[in-house]
């Protein structure tokens, strides 16, 4: 089968995945209608190209909170990468360093954060947390993560419960017996760990935004807080001295109903107004559609459900097969839209009506 566009990812893992799995990546909250949105908006948007503009000698490299890599597309965090690959967390690392990007590992990996590090040495890594009731679990992940080199903290600030997701439910989602969330091993122990290999209710849901001067006290890593939707929400993530903004739904397993991220990237763009990056994920699945979020303000944008894809389909291999493929679609879209680098990507290059 030839691999030529991320769709053909998803067919691959959609077929040979086991169902529960397959089920769990794809999930969206509800009905799933944020989940397809994201995807649909971007069909939206239309270029507005620029001609004869020399476009022999490109650039697609960008930076990330002043650390460069080679174009503007990482990976988010996003937990049991083990169900997609036996390596897991390990294959992602290494594909991300190998594509000169930045990974997000998440707290529930099926990895130790020190076998994350040391599968790929001096990778750009950031470090995604959710905070549990028990702080102390927390407080501990997020020292460990900054005594291993994690170069940033990405707080996600949309999950105060889990969203229904409906085929989790009716499959009755556990992790295999032999999988764990690594990184929260002993945290739990006699606990009922039935709800996605966790207590049901572990997560604090009374985390408000001066948590964020918590998180502070505890680390000197860069804050980036994770699933911001509104111009409220990033005007108060910059009050409390976040360093950057991923405006995200939760690739729609959150709240449904819920602005597609492209739609609400606009109205944090314009409240931020270049006081910190901000950056997006949410059914990126095209060269075109890293290119639109770009004219929008992006600095950045981050992959879920298809880096599972690429390693549900050859591991760490099949994980760089969907980075190099974005990427040359990327510099193509670029191209032929006339920007030579991402400096030249600008709000001039869309046509773009908010609904
Ligand atoms: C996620 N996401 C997520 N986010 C997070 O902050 N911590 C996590 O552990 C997870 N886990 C997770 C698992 C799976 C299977 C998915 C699909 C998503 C959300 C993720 O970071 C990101 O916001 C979305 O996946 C982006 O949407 P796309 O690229 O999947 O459309």
């Amino acid at each position: 089968m030839a691999m030529v566009c991320l769709s053909d990812f998803e067919a691959y893992a959609k077929k040979y995945l086991p169902k529960i799995a397959w089920d769990f990546f794809a999930a969206g909250a509800d009905d799933c209608s944020t989940r397809d949105e994201n995807i649909l908006a971007y069909k939206r948007i239309r270029f507005r190209p620029r001609m004869l503009r020399d476009v022999s000698m490109m650039d697609i490299r960008t930076k990330l909170l002043g650390t460069e890599i080679s174009f503007p597309v990482g990976i988010a965090p996003t937990g049991f990468h083990q169900l997609a690959w036996p390596d897991g967390e390990k294959s992602t690392a290494r594909a991300a360093k190998a594509m000169n990007t930045c990974y997000i590992a998440s707290t529930y990996s099926t990895c130790t954060l020190e076998e994350i590090s040391a599968a790929a040495p001096g990778g750009l890594q950031w470090f995604q947390l959710y905070i549990h009731r028990n702080r102390a679990v927390s407080q501990q992940l997020v020292q460990r993560a900054e005594a291993l080199g994690f170069q940033a903290l990405v707080l996600t600030a949309d999950l105060p419960y889990t969203g229904k997701r409906r085929d989790d439910v009716r499959n009755g989602f556990r992790l295999p017996p032999h999988m764990k969330l690594k990184n929260l091993e002993g945290a739990f122990e006699g606990d009922d760990c039935s709800e996605y290999g966790l207590p049901p209710n572990s997560l604090d849901p009374s985390v408000t935004w001066n948590d964020i001067y918590w998180l502070r006290s505890l680390t000197h890593l860069p804050i980036v807080i994770k699933g911001i939707l509104t111009k409220e929400d990033a005007e108060l993530a910059v009050r409390h001295g976040v360093q950057g903004i991923i405006v995200s739904n939760h690739g729609g397993r959150q709240l449904d109903g819920g602005p597609a991220t492209i739609d609400a990237l606009v109205e944090v763009v314009e409240a931020v107004q270049g006081r910190v990056e901000v950056y997006l994920d949410g059914g990126i699945r095209k060269g075109s559609d890293v290119l639109k979020a770009l004219a929008l303000g992006a600095k950045c944008v981050f992959i879920g459900r298809p880096a599972l894809w690429g390693l549900a389909y050859k591991g760490e291999e099949g994980l760089q097969d969907v980075l190099r493929i974005l990427q040359d679609e990327f510099r193509l879209s670029m191209a032929l839209a006339g920007c030579a680098s991402v400096s030249e990507i600008g709000r001039h290059l869309v046509q773009f009506s908010k609904l």
